[in-house]
């Protein structure tokens, strides 16, 4: 949450660090700002809202100078608004700042003691301050940065201007991602390297504990004790052209429609065609021997983990925890030594996801991520990982991430049920097949956009509340289809296993709250059509998504029945997901909400 960015240079700083906060949009948007050097001076410009506001602007109130940080915020601390918008800064410190400041109060009140006067309800304002004592006592302004620095407690990535040091731009980073890219003759800082891809794609990733001195001619970084230390660079495979919507009115739009694309490559990237079979890539631990896993991460993804769950017990025959990562990391679970831990992540930046595997890889795990950004945090500190091939992903729902999680899933439980020689090559070959046909199925399923955006615009717009009901794999996307329709339409929404309504929300059922079912013909379908009689018989009106089969029985019952193309049960849930995302995103559209940046939502939760 939150993005930050920063230049050391020779040419003008502020268009170029507005273009870097742009492509950092998706991290947080209820105010944006930067400051740059200028004439000697620390500039600054702030807005409340997106950084389109913050560009109007600095066409208005331009400031100049070849040295600027820039900030688009996800409040933690303090209402979003202009005081609160980053940099922070006095006549002598600017700051940009990512992560929260656990111990911000203590030192806040010893700076307010010592005659400081803060102008924002921020933790990250006593960063300026802290340094601005150091300084103000004599010590030299690097230095005192560095002082200031070892008394933060909390998680930050954090970028520093300093009045007195205009050869120098500084960064650190402790628990919140932190990149650093080399240009000619000039030198950058991003919150990740899609920020920086328009400016260089050499970048280097600091470590937690690193902070670094950039020049225009390059950086020294050095660790939590002070020793210089050497960080690889990489050439990032981002690309500095901006990601566009290709034609469509939202990214989030567009993610659902590339779906049977990123779906294919996904797959492909595993599956072998001629022997019908899936190979993962060679993993630094043996699959077979593994006694038990946990499945762990947030939102979204944690809803994929639990299909997850699911498949590797039923098709793999080994046990599997299923866990929040918010809740795992402070719950002390025990952990029999030897175990896989797996960490499903977009972003690969998720704070609570990340803790959940350091502790892991402290509790013996071997760590497995499933991640879509290949150089991300969690992607780099796994011991493996089997990537999704989404593609960047900008819409703040997550969509193609999470189709191409299952996918990965769907192989992983393919290939550990084989290792463990509890599947036969006819169900191998079976389930596998099922997969390959998955992509153009998908493309199938996207073919009845416009029924569900009728049913979307007659049933949910006028909602107050939607119940979306499923059972065995369908309960994960019962439980993702109302996280989608919440977020995005603001309409509340719940998801449950259908087995559970008649244990209490069934006294929610009458004729405003649509019953969304998530039916796929498989062995559950009876049991779940029994629930829909109860819907029904309370005066709920259900929607249903089915196959043919399914929807010709369900239909008299149901409000509006959508045949989507029968598959494998094993690869339903894939398919499933496409109607309920489509439901959100028209329901959303039709009620005039921002589809693709939500409110009080960001698209990577760098902090607990
Ligand atoms: C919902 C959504 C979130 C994310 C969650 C985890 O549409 O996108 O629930 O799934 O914040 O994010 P990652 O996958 O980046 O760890």
């Amino acid at each position: 949450m939150c993005g930050i960015v920063g230049i050391i240079g020779t040419a003008p700083a502020a268009s170029r660090l507005i273009e870097g906060l742009r492509r950092l949009e998706y991290r947080g948007y209820d105010s944006a700002g930067l400051a740059t050097l200028d004439g000697g001076a620390i500039q600054r410009r702030r807005a409340k809202g997106k950084i389109a506001v913050l560009d109007d602007l600095l066409r208005t109130d331009p400031i100049g100078g070849t040295t600027g940080v820039g900030h688009t915020r996800w409040a933690t601390h303090g209402m979003p608004n202009e005081a609160n918008a980053h940099p922070h800064a006095n006549g002598r410190v600017a700051v940009v700042h990512n992560g929260i400041i656990e111990n911000f109060q203590t030192l806040r009140d010893e700076l307010v003691a010592k005659g400081h006067a803060f102008t924002s309800d921020t933790d990250t304002e006593v960063v300026v301050h802290l340094i601005s004592q150091g300084i103000a006592e004599g010590t030299e302004p690097i230095e005192a940065t560095r002082r200031a620095l070892g008394r933060l407690e909390g998680a930050f990535a954090l970028g520093i201007l300093l009045k007195d040091r205009p050869d120098v731009l500084i960064a650190a980073r402790q628990g919140s991602p932190l990149a650093l890219g080399r240009g000619e003759g000039e030198m950058f800082l991003g919150s990740d390297a899609l920020a920086l891809a328009p400016m260089t794609q050499r970048i280097t990733y600091l470590e937690d504990g690193d902070w670094a001195v950039l020049t225009t001619e390059g950086a020294t970084i050095r660790d939590l004790d002070g020793q210089e230390v050497a960080r690889p660079e990489q050439l990032s495979s981002l690309s500095g052209a901006m990601i566009g919507k290709g034609g469509h009115r939202h990214f989030m739009a567009k993610e659902i429609f590339e779906q049977p694309q990123v779906i294919g490559d996904t797959l492909n990237a595993m599956f072998n065609p001629t022997r019908r079979s899936i190979t993962l890539p060679d993993l630094p631990f043996d699959l077979a021997a593994v006694p038990r896993i946990t499945m762990i991460a947030c939102g979204t993804a944690s809803l994929a983990g639990l299909v997850g769950k699911y498949w590797l017990e039923r098709f793999a025959g080994v046990a599997v925890d299923w866990d929040l990562a918010s809740e795992f990391r402070y719950r002390a679970p025990v952990m029999a030594e030897g175990g896989l831990a797996i960490f499903i992540s977009q972003s690969g930046e998720t704070a609570d996801t990340l803790a959940a595997l350091r502790y892991c890889k402290q509790h013996g795990q071997h760590c497995l991520g499933i991640v879509n950004a290949p150089e991300s945090t969690i992607a780099r500190e796994a011991d493996a990982v089997l990537p999704t091939l989404a593609g960047p992903e900008i819409g703040v729902a997550s969509t193609k991430a999470f189709t191409t999680q299952l996918v990965v899933l769907a192989c992983l439980t393919i290939a550990l049920a084989r290792a463990r020689g509890v599947m036969d090559r006819e169900t191998e070959a079976r389930l596998s097949g099922a997969m390959t046909e998955v992509p153009s199925r998908a493309a199938e399923v996207l073919n009845h956009d416009g029924r569900i955006r009728a049913i979307a615009e007659d049933a949910f717009v006028p909602a107050r509340d939607v119940l979306y009901l499923g059972r065995g794999t369908s309960y994960p996307l019962a439980l993702e289809g109302a996280l989608k329709l919440k977020e995005i339409s603001y309409i509340h929404a719940e998801g449950y296993a259908a087995g559970e309504m008649k244990h209490g929300p069934i006294a929610l059922i009458d004729e405003h709250v649509p019953v969304v079912v998530i039916a796929p013909s498989d062995p559950l379908f009876e049991k779940t059509a029994s629930n829909v009689q109860e819907v029904v018989a309370r005066g709920g009106k259900a929607v249903v998504f089915s196959d043919a089969e399914g929807v010709k029985r369900l239909r008299d019952l149901a409000l509006d029945a959508v045949a989507l193309p029968a598959v494998d049960p094993f690869v339903a849930p894939i398919l499933y997901a496409l109607p309920v995302q489509l439901l959100a995103y028209h329901t959303a559209v039709a009620k005039g909400t921002d589809v693709d940046q939500p409110r009080n939502l960001a698209k990577a939760v760098t902090v607990e």
